[in-house]
């Protein structure tokens, strides 16, 4: 058996001088005189492989002129350095065999952008995002980390769901068994029913929104890290959510660094970013900032993506927002008791102009005043029977948030577009491929 070496353990020089076995897909290709230059990815990295007619064969170089771009090989040849090969190192072949043939690749460069969603299951082989889903993989395991670590216990909360978390305007409906169901916006209202069991835990699950519109920001399907704790009021769930984001940055700083830098992420303003404490700023005072901008906002407004990029501009670290008007904000939402016309909810806003990567705050723990607030909300009793025995049975305080992963990894990545940072991205105009 062949024991096959990857690119980036190449590169690594560790086989400088002996043979080694590669496998993978053709990235870029060139002929010139009896000599292939054949450039190979991997799951790890590009290398280059010189294929000599003189050793190979004419046969195999003329074959590889016209060779299609992602034709799958196995190369075996003694890895020499060389500074005229991508990337300081090359393999000189002494086997090479073609695996899979490639005709007519349909990515060639220059498409736009709508050709290539159409065409997505192909063009996320670039090494591009080989890089993103590399810091996304580390993004969400340091985030099972930061719970696990923190005695928090991965729990299983439902995707077919009977009721809106998160207002009814951005529900999926589905047919359950000929009666209507929604995709789960939030796991928090089930992961509020299990605190009662396990009193910290967490899911990562997907959520699903229909935004109507198109942004930068939004997709319809997402990833979700909802933690959810018993005890905790708004500022201990704050210090979680701080040290969560802290934590994640810093394993993607230490095992992500060279993707990072190939995006050309700027990793100075993220290193910037882990100075803590975060600023906390009521929502009166981001008003106020606002304000004082020029901004044209008043209070009670949402703040949109224009207000959060200003905002976070003030900054080099994510900064909280706090205290906002019980209006725009999701019946779960506690009162703030010394002043109701406020609740207790916080948002957490990345710097460089990313805006919300985290919603979260403290619940409604009194039954009267939750019960207020769902018809206040216009929404139906009925339809939150169950969570509202919540508070009748042995009610406790307790918090809460949600990470949006592919935030966060647009934001860590430096990415322009909240697409690029997931695989098959879904939004109002897009579910093929
Ligand atoms: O602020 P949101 O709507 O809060 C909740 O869903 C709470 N129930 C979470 C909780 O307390 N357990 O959503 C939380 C986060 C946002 O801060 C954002 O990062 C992300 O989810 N998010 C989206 N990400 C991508 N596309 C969308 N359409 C998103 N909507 C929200
Ligand atoms: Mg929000």
């Amino acid at each position: 058996m062949l024991e096959f070496k990857h690119v980036e353990d190449i590169m690594r020089r560790e086989f400088t001088g002996l043979r080694v076995c590669i496998r993978g897909w053709i990235y870029r290709r060139s002929v010139v005189g009896k000599k292939a230059f054949i450039r190979v990815r991997d799951s790890t990295g590009v290398i280059q492989v010189v294929v000599d007619a003189s050793r190979l064969g004419e046969k195999l170089v003329d074959e590889l002129k016209d060779i299609g771009l992602e034709a799958s090989v196995l190369a075996c040849g003694v890895v020499k350095e060389s500074d005229k090969a991508p990337g300081g190192f090359e393999i000189e072949a002494d086997y090479f065999t073609i695996i899979g043939y490639s005709r007519d690749f349909p990515i060639k460069g220059g498409e736009g952008v709508d050709y290539l969603m159409d065409n997505r299951h192909l063009w996320i082989r670039s090494p591009r995002y080989a890089r993103i889903f590399k810091i996304k993989h580390t993004v969400l395991k340091a985030g099972r980390e930061y719970f696990l670590e923190n005695g928090y216990l991965e729990v299983t909360p439902p995707i077919l769901t009977a009721s809106a978390c998160e207002g009814g305007a951005t529900l999926f409906p589905v047919d359950y068994f000929g009666s209507r169901a929604y995709l789960s916006q939030s796991a928090q209202l089930y992961l509020e029913a299990l605190v009662y069991v396990l009193e910290k835990v967490f899911s990562l699950t997907p959520s699903f929104r229909a935004e109507k519109s198109r942004t930068r920001r939004h997709l319809a399907e997402y990833w979700h890290l909802e933690p959810e704790a018993a005890w905790l009021g708004m500022e201990d769930m704050m210090r979680v959510a701080e040290e969560l984001v802290v934590h994640i940055v810093e394993r993607v700083l230490e095992e992500r660094r060279g993707d990072l830098e190939d995006l050309d992420r700027d990793i100075n303003a993220l290193k910037k970013a882990l100075k803590t404490p975060f600023p906390r700023l009521k929502y009166d005072e981001a008003i106020e900032i606002l304000q004082k901008k020029g901004v044209n906002v008043k209070w009670g407004d949402d703040l949109g993506a224009d207000e959060e990029r200003a905002l976070t501009l003030e900054f080099e670290t994510p900064v909280f927002i706090t205290h906002f008007p019980r209006h725009i904000k999701s019946f779960y939402m506690k009162i703030d008791r010394s002043r109701p016309d406020v609740v207790l909810g916080f948002d957490l806003l990345a710097p460089e102009g990313y805006g919300e990567i985290i919603g979260g705050g403290e619940r409604e723990d009194d039954y009267e005043t939750l019960y207020r607030r769902v018809l206040e909300q216009g929404l139906n009793p009925e339809d939150y029977k169950w969570y509202l025995d919540l508070r009748k049975y042995g009610s406790i305080p307790h918090s809460g948030f949600g990470l949006g992963v592919e935030r966060a990894v647009m934001w860590i990545a430096g990415l322009d577009h909240i697409r690029e940072a997931t695989p098959f991205p879904r939004y109002r105009e897009r579910i093929y491929p």
